[in-house]
């Protein structure tokens, strides 16, 4: 998954000049020559960029790996790699796993002298005996598997500074301030050169409105020229300002640009159906009017839309930076879910599920602004049979501060209310009754809202507190402080590991007995077995 964050804002670059009057309109020529003689030497930089053919086989019903009885999922997939590549294991390095309730998938990166090689990555797909059913990979091994040929360099001839200033030059931008990396980059030939690999953010602003890319550029560390080797155009995909998913709300740092976040393995097709907050994991529109989504701000998918948090949440662009505040965290949970085994096969919320299994029609409707209630949020959650009902998330304004509060920028209430719909999904295959305490008019859906109905808000609370967490030293966590305008935020206590902070525990519900009081001790214990579980693995 590619998350770049660019807590840095873009220049924009006026590449003209000043102009007469009289020259307007031979200007104007001048002018999308120029832009469109700029875009195309990029292009042609970024298609010149090698990408060694992939190869892709499947086995079926599985093929035996060599570790599948005694090993790890992990372990099966290596095993399977460095018998099928000829590699030991010095040669790739594991980038992500994730089991699923059908097996799991690996993802290995390959290395040389311990150096990533940039765009050699592989994959294998396990059923749950440890079989291996599918093979991916596109490094190709003739060229540099076992022994590179020539052992490549592992240290640079220029600096990183002269890097960066060849790299913006080169792509017409501004160093994204993104760390520099050397990784290897694959020749035509197939041999392998030093790069430093340079984030740069170019933008046109002119007549015909802004144009902009995100080029990660390939720099040839050994040429003292600092000759531009080739490109990835991260922007061909999308561009998000929004509340990074490790931050609370909007108040913790603003929000930022986020660039192409898009989950391919979870997402196929992208986030978007149409040129706005539409697609196939969720449609997010203003106030109960589903025509009222997000339009990009410039070309292409770009919503750049800045958030005023001393001005309304109805004043100015923010119903379109909430917007798309919350199409960006509602794609992401969707796209995290589905590693995680929350698919079409287990009732996920996808308008197509493209014959994977489930019913399709079911996207989730998010309602931001929505006025028909206040300081809370809900989710409603149909069946999966219900077709074209799918679930309903109402982001309501909250007005216990001045200016009010919008919970579509608070990303604690945006991951409760979602989890609400995962969860009455996933348990009792799809049906939602299992977490139901009510059934609404018949329909057996569901509505779950942060104080209304909060006796399920456990589980809602716990991933809202996960997706925060950011390494093995789990942090106190407060919900919904901002929302509501309160240090506390909305629960008795924060949850913690320290029973002087929180001293909810099961035994606690020996003298709680209200449903608010259950779903305090369950999300309790829930951060508590997280805690202890990433201390274990950190350790
Ligand atoms: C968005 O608009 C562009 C240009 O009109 C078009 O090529 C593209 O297909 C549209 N994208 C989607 C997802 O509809
Ligand atoms: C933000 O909103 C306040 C209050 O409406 C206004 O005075 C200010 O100019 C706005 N800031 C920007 C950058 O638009
Ligand atoms: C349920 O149906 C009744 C009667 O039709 C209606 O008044 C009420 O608003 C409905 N409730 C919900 C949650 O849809």
């Amino acid at each position: 998954m590619l998350f770049i964050y660019l807590t840095f804002l873009y220049f924009s670059i006026y590449l003209f000049g000043t102009a007469t009057a009289a020259d307007a309109h031979r200007q104007g020529q001048h002018r999308r020559l120029s832009r469109n003689h700029i875009l195309r030497t990029r292009e042609e930089i970024v298609r010149s960029s090698n990408h060694p053919p992939a190869v892709y086989r499947t086995f079926g019903k599985g093929t035996t790996s060599p570790l599948k009885k005694r090993g790890t999922l992990e372990q099966a997939a290596t095993a399977f790699i460095e018998s099928e590549l000829g590699l030991s294991s010095d040669g790739y390095r594991v980038r992500a796993s994730a089991s699923t309730t059908t097996g799991g998938n690996v993802w290995v990166q390959r290395v040389v002298n311990g150096v990533p090689v940039i765009n050699a990555v592989a994959n294998v797909g396990l059923n749950t005996d440890k079989d291996i059913i599918a093979f991916g990979a596109n490094f190709d091994p003739s060229a540099y598997s076992t022994s590179p040929p020539d052992s490549p360099p592992t240290q640079p001839a220029i600096s990183d500074t002269a890097a960066i200033n060849a790299a913006a030059a080169k792509m017409a931008g501004t160093y994204s301030g993104l760390p520099v990396k050397l990784e290897y980059y694959v020749q035509e030939d197939g041999s392998l050169t030093l790069a430093y690999v340079v984030v740069v953010i170019s933008t046109i602003l002119d007549e015909e409105g802004e144009d902009m890319h995100v080029y990660e550029t390939f720099v040839d560390a050994l040429d003292p020229t600092g000759r531009v080797l080739g490109a990835n155009d991260f922007s061909s995909g999308a561009v998000y300002r929004a509340v990074p998913p490790r931050l609370r709300d909007i108040s913790q740092q603003g929000t930022t640009l986020i660039v192409d976040p898009v989950d391919t393995y979870s997402s196929p097709n992208g986030w978007h159906s149409a040129n706005d907050t539409s697609g196939n994991n969720a449609i997010v529109y203003l106030n109960q009017d589903i025509t009222r989504t997000a339009k990009p701000s410039a070309d292409g998918l770009v919503f750049d839309y800045p958030y005023n948090l001393t001005s309304r949440p109805s004043d100015g662009l923010n119903p379109e930076a909430a917007k798309t505040a919350a199409f960006y965290l509602s794609n992401l949970i969707h796209d995290i879910n589905y590693r995680y085994g929350f698919t079409e096969a287990t009732f996920n919320f996808q308008q197509d599920n493209f014959g994977k299994g489930g019913i399709g029609g079911d996207r989730i409707r998010v309602s931001v602004q929505d006025a028909s209630a206040k300081n809370n949020a809900r989710f409603t959650t149909f069946p999966e049979e219900s077709g074209g009902s799918g679930a309903l998330m109402q982001l309501f304004v909250w007005t216990r501060s001045m200016p009010s509060r919008d919970s579509a920028v608070a990303n604690d209430i945006v991951a409760h209310e979602q989890t609400h719909g995962t969860t009455s999904r996933m348990t009792g295959g799809g049906t939602v009754r299992c977490l139901q305490t009510t059934e609404a008019n018949g329909s057996f859906a569901i509505s779950h809202s942060i104080s209304l109905t909060p006796d399920r808000f456990g589980w809602s609370d716990a991933y809202a507190n996960w997706m925060e967490q950011s390494d093995g030293n789990v942090k106190d966590y407060v919900f919904g402080a901002w929302v509501n305008n309160s240090p506390g935020g909305l629960r008795s206590y924060p949850y913690s590991t320290d029973p002087g902070v929180n001293p909810l525990k099961y035994s606690s519900l020996n003298y709680r007995t209200a449903p608010h009081d259950l779903g305090e001790v369950w999300a309790n214990m829930l951060h508590n077995v997280y805690a202890e579980r990433m201390s274990f693995s950190s350790s």
